[in-house]
């Protein structure tokens, strides 16, 4: 389907999104013990933005990771599959880690992710931070222990989030009506 931005609405405006994000770090900070460090996945693309903005207002030393994963193609609905294109992770062996995702939809990938987590890389505890939490759409029990926003049942973007690989550079959440 043709999507236009002159057809996004604004959902989250950028100074609601700073916001959240520096309250769910706050969150993140009382959590933790911030003399241990922590090793924090940032699942690439959608991430991006949520993953540097969030990292900024951590205290706890922290180590960074990339993987790239994807469920969804083209389209407005996840495709039922993870597609892995780079999932090259240390051991993290008596680590904390704390995977930082965009939004956890039917919980596919994340289900994924997590259990490759603990099993390959041995890492002695996983959590899960999320930008948006789409609830009504889990078919995959994965809990977000950190969650920036509840959504419904719309496609968004913005923010790190893409419709056919565009919008991920936007300040602000949108939705296309
Ligand atoms: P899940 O595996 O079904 O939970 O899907 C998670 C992935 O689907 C996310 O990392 C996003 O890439 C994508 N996704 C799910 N919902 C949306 C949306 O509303 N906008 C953009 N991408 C989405």
């Amino acid at each position: 389907m043709e999507k236009d931005i002159k057809d996004l609405k604004v959902l989250i405006d950028k100074d609601t999104l700073s916001a959240r994000i520096k309250a769910l770090a706050d969150e993140i900070n009382a959590f933790y013990d911030n003399s241990k460090s922590l090793t924090i996945v940032c699942v690439l693309k959608g991430a991006v933005m949520f993953f540097a903005e969030l990292t900024k207002h951590l205290k706890m030393p922290i180590k960074m990771e990339f993987v790239s994963l994807s469920s969804y193609g083209n389209d407005f609905k996840s495709s039922g599959e993870v597609k892995s294109f780079n999932l090259n992770l240390p051991k993290l062996e008596n680590e904390n880690v704390l995977i930082v995702e965009d939004i956890v939809d039917t919980g596919l990938t994340l289900d994924f992710l997590i259990k490759f987590i603990k099993v390959k890389c041995c890492a002695c505890d996983v959590r899960l931070a999320v930008l948006f939490d789409k609830k009504c759409a889990r078919k995959f029990d994965v809990q977000p222990d950190f969650s920036a926003f509840d959504v419904d049942d719309k496609f968004i973007v913005g923010f790190g989030l893409d419709y056919c690989g565009l919008y991920r550079n936007l300040d602000y959440i949108g939705w296309f009506e």
